[in-house]
C-alpha cells in the first residue's frame, strides 16, 4: 500500500504503480472477461451501469458464506467513521511524538482527530478508517478538497496510536503538516479502489456510492443480474462470477489486482523486505508454483469467505498435497513426487514459511517465498 512509502519519494513510485496497474488490468480483463463475458469489470473498478445490490440481498440465499465472511478483515478493509469499531472501543486516544501531541476522540458518530504543538492546534473530523489494525488502522480525512492520510495509525499490538508505517525519518514543521499527508487525486483513486467495493465508477471516485471493504461483489462483480435470473428460475446463466473458474496464474492476478500481482511488483523493482507483503509474487518465486496445479493457488490454502487459519498444523496437508512423508515411497498414480522433509513431519509452514516484521508494521507478515531458510542468510529477493 502505499501508506508505506516515505513523502519523499511518493511520486516516482506512485508513477510507477499507475503504469503498472493499467497495463495489469489489460492483461487480467482478459482471464476475467473470458470467464464473466458481460461485464468490462475488475476487483477494483466498476463496469459502466454497474449495479450492485449489496451483501444483505446476497444472504438472503448464500447465508453461510455471508456469516463468515462478514467477519473477515478483507469485509471490513474500510469503514466510515460512524461506524468505526476500534474508534468506538477507544473512545479517547492519545500520543506524542516528539514536539506534536495526537488525539482522536470520539462522540456518537463523530471522531475528532486533533494535533497540537502546545501553541497552535489543527482540528479535522475524521472520514474513513482504512484497516482492521493488524498492521495497523490509518484515518483518512478530507480538508479543504483533498484527502489526507493521516500520520498517526492504531496499532493492536499496542492498542494505541504510533507513526504510521512509512513515517519514520519525516519532520513535518507545523501542526498542519503533522497531521497528515496530503494524497493526490489518483491515490485517493487507489485507496479506496482496494479497500472498498464499487467506488470507482467511469474511472472516477464516488465515495457516495461505495460499499466500505471487500463485499461479496467485490470478487465476485455486480448482482443484479444474477439476482434477477435466479429469481426467473434462469440457473443455465448465472450471470454471476466465479474467480474458482480461474487457473492458479489467474486467480494470483485476481487476488492480486489488490494484493499486487507479480508482474506488478517486478516492475515496480522493488527490493528488500517490503515486499514481503505481496503475497502473489513471493509464492510465484518459490519452487514450489506452478501456474496451472491447483494444489498451490491461494484457495488451496485460504477460503476468501473466512478470516485466515493462523494454526501451523492446519497447513500441513496443503503441503502434502504435492510433497511425501518422510520415508514414503512415491504414488505410482504421480501426484506425490515432490521430496520428503529430512527434518520434520509437521508444522511445515513454521519452518519453511516465515514471518517478517515491517520496519513500523507492527505486524508479522508470512513469506509466501516457501524455501529452505537458513541461519542467517539476508532476505532473498
Ligand atoms: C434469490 C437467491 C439468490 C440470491 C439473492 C443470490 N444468489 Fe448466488 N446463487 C443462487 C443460486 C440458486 C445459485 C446456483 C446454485 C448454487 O451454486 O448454489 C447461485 C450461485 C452463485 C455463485 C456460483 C456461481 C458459479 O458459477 O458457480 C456465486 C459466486 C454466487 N451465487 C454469488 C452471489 C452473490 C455475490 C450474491 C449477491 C450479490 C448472490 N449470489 C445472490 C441464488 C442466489
Ligand atoms: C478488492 C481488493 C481485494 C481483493 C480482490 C482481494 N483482497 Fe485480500 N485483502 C484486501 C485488503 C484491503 C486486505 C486487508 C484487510 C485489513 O486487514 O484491513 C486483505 C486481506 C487479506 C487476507 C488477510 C485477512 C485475514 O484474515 O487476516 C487474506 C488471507 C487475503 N486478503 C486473501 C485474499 C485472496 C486469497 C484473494 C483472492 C481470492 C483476495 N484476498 C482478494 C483486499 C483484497
Ligand atoms: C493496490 C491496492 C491497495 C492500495 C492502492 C492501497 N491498499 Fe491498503 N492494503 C491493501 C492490501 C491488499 C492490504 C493487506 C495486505 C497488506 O497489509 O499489505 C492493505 C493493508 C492496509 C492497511 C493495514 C490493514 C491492517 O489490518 O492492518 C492499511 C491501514 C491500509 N492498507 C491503508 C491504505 C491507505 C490509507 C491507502 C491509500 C493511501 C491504501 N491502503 C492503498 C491494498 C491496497
Ligand atoms: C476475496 C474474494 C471473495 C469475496 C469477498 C467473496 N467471495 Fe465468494 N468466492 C470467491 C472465490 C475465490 C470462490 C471460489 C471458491 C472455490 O472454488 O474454492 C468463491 C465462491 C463462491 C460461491 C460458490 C460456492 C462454491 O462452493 O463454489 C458462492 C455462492 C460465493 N462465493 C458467494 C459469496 C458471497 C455471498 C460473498 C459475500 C458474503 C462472497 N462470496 C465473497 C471469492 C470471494
Ligand atoms: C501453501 C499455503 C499458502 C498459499 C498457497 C497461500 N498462502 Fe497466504 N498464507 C499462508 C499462511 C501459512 C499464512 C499465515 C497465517 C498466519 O499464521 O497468520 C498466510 C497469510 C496470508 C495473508 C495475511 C498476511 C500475512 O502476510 O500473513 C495474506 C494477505 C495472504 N496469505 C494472501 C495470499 C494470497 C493472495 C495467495 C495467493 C497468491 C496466498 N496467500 C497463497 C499460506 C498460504
Ligand atoms: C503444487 C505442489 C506443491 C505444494 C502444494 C507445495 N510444494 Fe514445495 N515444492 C514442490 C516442488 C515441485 C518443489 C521442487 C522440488 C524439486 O525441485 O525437486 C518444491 C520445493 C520445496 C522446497 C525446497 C525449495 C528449495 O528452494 O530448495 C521446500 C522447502 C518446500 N517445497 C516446502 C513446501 C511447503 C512447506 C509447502 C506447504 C506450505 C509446500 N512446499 C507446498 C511442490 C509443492
Ligand atoms: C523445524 C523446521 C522444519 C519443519 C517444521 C519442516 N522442515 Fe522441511 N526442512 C527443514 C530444513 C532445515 C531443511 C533443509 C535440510 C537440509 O538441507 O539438510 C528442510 C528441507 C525440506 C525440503 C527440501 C528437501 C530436498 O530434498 O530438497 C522440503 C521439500 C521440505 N523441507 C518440506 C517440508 C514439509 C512438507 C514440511 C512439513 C511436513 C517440513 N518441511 C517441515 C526444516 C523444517
Amino acid at each position: 500500500m502505499l501508506a508505506g512509502v516515505s513523502r519523499s519519494s511518493v511520486p516516482l513510485w506512485l508513477c510507477v504503480l499507475l503504469v503498472m496497474v493499467s497495463s495489469f488490468r489489460l492483461a487480467a480483463q482478459d482471464a476475467i472477461t473470458a470467464n464473466f463475458p458481460r461485464f468490462n469489470w475488475q476487483p477494483t473498478q466498476a463496469p459502466p451501469g454497474a449495479q450492485y445490490v449489496g451483501d444483505r440481498v446476497c444472504a438472503s440465499c448464500h447465508p453461510s458464506e455471508v456469516a463468515t465472511q462478514e467477519l473477515t478483515p478483507m469485509a471490513r478493509a474500510l469503514e466510515r467513521v460512524a461506524d468505526c469499531e476500534i474508534l468506538h472501543r477507544h473512545p479517547t486516544l492519545t500520543v506524542r511524538l516528539g514536539r506534536y501531541t495526537y488525539r482522536i476522540q470520539t462522540r456518537g458518530r463523530i471522531s475528532i482527530y486533533t494535533v497540537s504543538d502546545g501553541v497552535s492546534s489543527f482540528a479535522v473530523p475524521i472520514g474513513w478508517a482504512f484497516g482492521q489494525g493488524q498492521a495497523g488502522q490509518t484515518y483518512v480525512y478530507y480538508y479543504s478538497g483533498v484527502y489526507y492520510e493521516s500520520r498517526v495509525s492504531f496499532f493492536n499490538d499496542t492498542q494505541t496510536l504510533d507513526l504510521t508505517m512509512g513515517y519514520t525519518g519525516t519532520r513535518p514543521e507545523n501542526v498542519e503538516q503533522a497531521a497528515g499527508r496530503r494524497t493526490s487525486p489518483d491515490e485517493a483513486h487507489d485507496c479506496f479502489s482496494c479497500h472498498s467495493t464499487g467506488a470507482i465508477r467511469d474511472n472516477k471516485l464516488e465515495v457516495q456510492k461505495l460499499m466500505p471493504g471487500v463485499t461479496c461483489e467485490g470478487c465476485h462483480g455486480p448482482g443484479a443480474e444474477h439476482v434477477a435470473a435466479v429469481k426467473a428460475g434462469d440457473l443455465q446463466s448465472l450471470h454471476i462470477f466465479n474467480p474458482g473458474s480461474l487457473d492458479t496464474e489467474d486467480l494470483s492476478d485476481f487476488c492480486g489486482s489488490c494484493h499486487r500481482s507479480w508482474q506488478q511488483v517486478e516492475m515496480m523493482h522493488l527490493q528488500g523486505v517490503i515486499d514481503v507483503r505481496f503475497q502473489p509474487y513471493r509464492l510465484g518465486n518459490s519452487r514450489c508454483f506452478d501456474p496451472t496445479d491447483p494444489r498451490i493457488s491461494c484457495l488451496a490454502c485460504h477460503n476468501p469467505h473466512k478470516p485466515v487459519r493462523t494454526d501451523a498444523a492446519f497447513y500441513d496437508s496443503k503441503c502434502l498435497a504435492c510433497h511425501l512423508e518422510r520415508g514414503e515411497a512415491p504414488e505410482p498414480s504421480k501426484r506425490r513426487t515432490a521430496p520428503a522433509c529430512p527434518v520434520a513431519r509437521n508444522n511445515c509452514v513454521t519452518c519453511h514459511m516465515p514471518k517478517y516484521t515491517l520496519p513500523g508494521a507492527h505486524f508479522k507478515f508470512t513469506d509466501h517465498f516457501i524455501r529452505v531458510v537458513h541461519a542467517g542468510e539476508a532476505y532473498p529477493y
